[in-house]
């Protein structure tokens, strides 16, 4: 049977060809808390590339220079897909993006008007011939630039059918070569997207002249299965997300609805160009670098998507894996060996086991990887595969560390208040601070970091996992804080819960002092602002 299912995944004959369009960065990044700095976003980009995605939403242009910045770099260097940048109808919006994106091989600019009655009446305070106006010169002016245009009419699934097949009629009449359906605040269901994504090929009689597109949101947790549902009536282009990151309950899955045509081909008669074994790698990396943390269970690439408990799974498992499995996991990226290097294994051993686990490190990487592993090896006998992916993630989810930590003495008891030293490094300076405050040795710690770095900072959320197994495990914990009304995450490992806590603590506030000292700096201004 696993040949039957890479036979029938294979077979792509009579299929048809499904773009993916991958929002992580644009899209994504607007998840509270995921902001990402230039040098993440690229990371974030070539991983995209090389999982082999068609188009590359890389961000909004017009909404900070960091966000330019990312967009133009991403389109300077990153190679394969097509680069796009998003743009409200608005002039000023479209020169921006095509500024950014112009660099690209093959450079798309999008560009979105919200068309909804509620959008109409109280956003915009337009009428429909001002939307359709709009709508068209803006088209008109990304095409002066570039010859990829794609439309988005906002709201679409709450926009009344036959306005929306006018706005769409007269969008591609002006050119536009792709035309998104976007379900912004994830309202739709299955059947109705179908629907509408029928009626549309039916009604617009210009719809041939461009891809259909659909940008389904979760909120009522159907993203997936709204995009799925557009695909049968006939869309050709999914917009998705790593991890399903997304604004609010986030966007479709790009993992889930990937590996759904792949499995169901036979039902669905439809394919991608993913490279599937690189999903793993490409969403540990996401969530390293964003420190939104995939919940174990979740489909596909979530730690037990494979994990059979049950006994009589299990029992079914070895007598033939088709009996409870419909993908296999070496089919996604996950690995089969567990336990790999130990305090002897070499730098060579690392870089293979590091380059079977999906990643490409580049010699400084794979220099600083090694250096933390022979750290980690004195403490922890056995490294698996799950504590090498941990370290490959930290090293390669670079913020630039104005502050690191040092070292730090904790002494408490039930019902005292602890006592913390703790050190810190700034550039060549080593600074300490002692003092008694705090709930418990972590609070106590934070407190103490609060102090010496001089900000002051809310803690929103703490977790902590295991990276791997036994007593000498790692402690991953994830932070997220809240600083000037904004959400900012951390993440530190240690075999030693409460530094993983400060180091995760520290990996925020260098975060949050590298997004406020020009690297992102101002971004979001058009938050701010009606968004069309
Ligand atoms: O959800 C939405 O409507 C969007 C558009 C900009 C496509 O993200
Ligand atoms: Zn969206």
């Amino acid at each position: 049977m696993a040949d039957t299912i890479a036979q029938v995944q294979t077979s792509v004959g009579e299929s048809r060809r499904i773009l993916i369009f991958d929002t992580t960065l644009r899209d994504g990044e607007q998840s509270p808390g995921c902001s990402m700095n230039l040098r993440e976003k690229l990371e974030v980009a070539q991983a995209l590339a090389d999982l082999g995605v068609d188009i590359i939403e890389a961000g909004f242009p017009i909404a900070s220079p960091g966000d330019f910045e990312a967009v133009r770099e991403i389109a300077r260097q990153v190679r394969g897909p097509v680069i796009c940048g998003l743009a409200r109808c608005r002039p000023e919006d479209i020169d921006r993006a095509w500024e950014a994106v112009r660099y690209a091989d093959r450079p798309r600019i999008h560009v979105f008007l919200a068309t909804s009655p509620i959008h109409r009446e109280y956003k915009l305070r337009m009428t429909k011939q001002q939307i359709i106006e709009r709508a068209v010169e803006g088209v008109r002016r990304a095409l002066s630039y570039c010859p990829d245009v794609e439309f988005s009419p906002e709201d679409a699934t709450r926009t009344e059918l036959e306005f929306l097949c006018q706005v769409l009629e007269a969008v591609i009449a002006a050119g536009a070569t792709t035309v998104n359906i976007p379900d912004t605040v994830g309202y739709a269901t299955p059947r109705q997207m179908f629907e509408l994504i029928a009626n549309l090929r039916n009604r617009v009689p210009n719809i041939d002249k461009a891809v259909i597109s659909v940008h389904c949101h979760n909120d009522l947790g159907l993203a997936v299965a709204n995009s799925l549902a557009s695909i049968e009536a006939g869309a050709g282009q999914v917009e998705c997300t790593i991890n399903g990151l997304g604004e609010r309950a986030g966007n479709c899955a790009l993992e889930e609805v990937v590996m759904a045509l792949r499995t169901r081909h036979d039902y669905y008669r439809a394919h991608t160009e993913i490279h599937t074994q690189r999903l793993v790698p490409t969403s540990r990396l996401v969530s390293g670098i964003t420190g939104m943390v995939v919940q174990r269970n979740k489909a596909i690439v979530g730690q037990n998507a494979f994990a059979h408990e049950a006994g009589i799974h299990q029992d079914g498992i070895l007598k033939e894996r088709s009996t409870y499995e419909i993908m296999r996991p070496e089919d996604v990226g996950f690995t089969t060996t567990q336990l790999v290097l130990g305090k002897h294994s070499g730098r060579a051993a690392l870089a293979d086991r590091a380059r079977a686990l999906g990643y490409r490190l580049t010699p400084e990487q794979l220099n600083a990887v090694f250096e933390e592993f022979k750290l980690l090896a004195d403490k922890k006998k056995e490294i698996y595969d799950s504590d090498l992916a941990a370290l490959i993630e930290q090293e390669i989810a670079h913020v630039p560390d104005r502050w690191t930590f040092d070292s730090y003495r904790v002494s408490t008891a039930s019902g005292q208040t602890p006592q913390v030293w703790l050190r810190l490094r700034r550039g060549e300076q080593m600074l300490e601070i002692e003092l008694a405050d705090g709930d418990g040795p972590i609070d106590a710690v934070f407190l103490a970091i609060e102090k010496l770095t001089g900000l002051s900072l809310v803690c929103k959320d703490f977790r902590v996992h295991s990276v791997s197994v036994g007593k000498d495990a790692q402690a991953e914990v994830n932070v997220e804080v809240e600083y000037q009304n904004r959400l900012y995450r951390g993440r530190g490992l240690s075999t030693d819960t409460v530094e993983a806590s400060a180091r995760a603590f520290l990996n925020a506030i260098n975060r949050i002092l590298a997004l406020s000292n020009g690297l992102n700096a101002g971004r979001k201004a058009a938050e701010t602002q009606p968004t069309n």
